[in-house]
């Protein structure tokens, strides 16, 4: 939440920030702002909206300056407004500060400060940071910053300068991304690489409780106790053309298209021609064959992706798994211990209650292995095993791509334990992967049909309300459909297993109620089928994802979405597709900004 852009060098600071800004745009967009130290004075310009209301107020401005920090905000304290976007300045406008995350203890220090005669400009938490600092400032921008830092609770990261020390930029990481680019003469700072990857891919990833000084020169990073610590830098993994929209309207399709491309990288990364090929996991063999319970942590679409994992884990190995959501696992009494697995599923790595889960399993001496997205993401590193999704940037706050990654990931990790652990044989394991090498095809074939679902979301883009309907390994399937319709169309749509809906939800059930069914090919077909007749007599409006060649289900609806056939353990992969699209073209037809919908933000990372 919130995105942070810093630059100092040689070029125009503005306009290296502005593009900067519409890289992180994804992660908050209530409001933007940016400040340039031209020549002697902070020049700050700050405005609500989207990030191309601030650029009309910058290209109306005359101000220049080769140093800057900038900031796309997701409202925490104070309503999205002009004077609560960052940056905020200290009282004699000597420094400017921009900040993701919170500060928890921001009341009792902003008492502190009214006290000593500060005058506050917005209602931020941010705030407090540019007055202490401002207050702690004795021609040492770092060590200002450093004091500052050690009075704060709560988790940020920062980037800083100061009018009296020109090119120096500082930043600070405490449970919030912070990323480091260089490039010769030229420094940035960013909450994540994409800002400013058209310029450089050299990176070094800050850790908690870092402060870095930046200069057009140097790179030097100190500890909170001021102590000078090393850094590695490294090589960003994807291209700028991978952050860019392309030929397409949104980059919501352009990511639902790419998940064949996905998976076959996923594929030929984690499977040799008849084997598994995952030596990230060899230490852990033993560790693996004495499992006697797996727990899965992940928030939004990463725990649907979750839920697949429990049924095939519990299939294919035959020991409970326990999936929660971080944000209740983090307050329960979880029986996690010693000797247990978690795995923590999270596109972004950065999610606070993922991460908050991760930590309360590890202090109980749980092992933890992660599936995610992003290299030297807060969940990378502290992971003791770490399986990466290989999506590639993903922009769209809808998550897609990366949802499909996750369960291919879970499917081969599964099928790889149930040989280790000799809970299937062999010749079925080979099976299973040999179809798994068809599902990028299988994706493909449905994608080309978009066309079709593009015609089915323009017949029932009206409708108030929207059930997904699922069973057994298709049921977090209907979760996902209908997070991904509500989250971006803001149509209440409500996922269920079609089996409960005697208990209640077929109350809801009539000619103004539109419900997708999943009926592929699989165990429980038939008792799908019996749900659907029920939905079909009380007149419920019916769209249907059925197999290829399934003749039976035309008589409940003339909107069906057929599927390639494919073993059912496999088809979420699958079934997947077309709820994506029938979301995407529903939203896109309203005329919605389907990126970045309303109240969103990409990455979670406050509680
Ligand atoms: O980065 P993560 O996978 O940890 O994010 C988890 C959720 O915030 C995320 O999946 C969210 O639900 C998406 N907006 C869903 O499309």
């Amino acid at each position: 939440m919130c995105g942070i852009v810093g630059y100092t060098g040689k070029r125009e600071a503005k306009e290296i920030l502005i593009k900067g800004l519409k890289n992180l745009e994804y992660r908050g967009y209530d409001s933007a702002g940016i400040a340039v130290l031209d020549k002697n004075r902070l020049k700050v310009i700050k405005r609500k909206g989207k990030i191309k209301n601030l650029e009309e107020l910058v290209s109306k401005t005359s101000f220049s300056g080769s140093s800057g920090i900038a900031h796309t905000r997701w409202a925490t304290h104070g309503v999205p407004s002009d004077k609560n976007a960052h940056p905020h300045l200290g009282c004699k406008k000597r420094i400017a500060v921009v900040h993701n995350g919170i500060i928890e203890n921001f009341e009792s220090l902003k008492k502190d400060l009214l006290k000593k005669g500060c005058k506050f400009s917005s209602d931020t938490d941010t705030e407090i940071i540019s007055h202490l600092i401002e207050r702690n400032y004795h021609q040492n921008l770092e060590e200002a910053v450093r004091k500052t830092v050690l009075l704060l609770k709560g988790s940020f990261s920062l980037a800083v300068i100061s009018k009296d020390e020109p090119g120096k930029l500082v930043g600070v990481r405490l449970d919030s991304p912070l990323i480091v680019g260089i490039k010769d003469e030229e420094k940035f700072l960013a909450s994540d690489s994409s800002a400013f990857i058209e310029d450089t891919r050299r990176v070094v990833y800050l850790k908690d409780r870092e402060i870095a000084v930046l200069t057009p020169d140097s790179v030097k990073v100190i500890d909170f106790q001021g102590r000078k610590v090393s850094f590695k830098e490294e090589l960003l993994s994807f291209s700028k053309e991978e952050v860019k929209k392309g030929v397409f309207k949104h980059f919501m399709l352009k990511e639902i298209l790419e998940q064949p491309k996905v998976l076959e990288k996923i594929l030929s990364y984690y499977l040799k021609e008849k084997d598994f090929n995952l030596k990230e996991l060899t230490a852990f063999r033993d560790f693996f064959k004495k499992l006697q319970k797996i727990n899965i942590v992940a928030c939004g679409t990463a725990y649907h992706a979750g839920l697949v994992g429990k049924y095939l884990m519990e299939k294919f190995l035959n020991i409970p798994v326990e999936v929660d959501l971080g944000s209740e696992f983090r307050y329960k009494q979880p029986t996690i211990r010693k000797g247990d697995l978690l795995i923590a599923i999270s596109q972004s790595g950065e999610t606070a209650d993922t991460l908050a889960g991760v930590r309360l399993a590890k202090k109980r001496g749980a092992k933890i292995l992660s599936i995610c997205n992003v290299l030297g993401s807060t969940l990378v590193r502290e992971s003791d095993k770490v399986l990466y999704t290989l999506a590639g940037p993903e922009i769209s706050v809808a998550s897609t791509k990366a949802y499909s990654a996750q369960i291919m990931v879970l499917v081969i990790l599964s099928l790889y334990l149930a040989k280790l652990r000799r809970t299937l044989p062999d010749s079925l394991i080979n099976s299973y992967l040999n179809l798994l090498r068809k599902i990028p095809s299988c994706q493909l074939k449905i994608v080309k049909s978009k066309d079709e679902i593009r015609k089915i979301a323009q017949k029932y883009l009206n409708f108030g309300a929207f059930l997904y309907l699922g069973r057994n390994i298709n049921y977090p399937t209907a979760l996902e459909g209908a997070l991904k319709l509500k989250e971006i169309s803001y149509i209440p749509a409500e996922g269920y297993p079609a089996g409960e809906m005697k208990h209640g939800p077929i109350a809801l059930i009539d000619e103004y109620r539109a419900v997708v069914c999943i009926a592929n090919n699989s165990s429980v077909y038939s008792k799908m089928l019996s749900n659907v007749e029920e939905i079909f007599a009380r007149r419920g409006r019916i769209i249907i994802l059925a197999t290829e060649e399934d003749e039976q289900v035309k008589k409940y609806s003339r909107q069906i979405i057929y599927i390639p056939k494919i073993k059912e353990e496999l088809s979420p992969l699958i079934t997947i597709i077309p709820l994506q699209l029938l979301a995407y073209y529903i939203a896109e037809l309203k005329g919605y900004d389907v990126d970045k919908p309303r109240n969103l933000a990409k990455s979670v990372t406050v509680e």
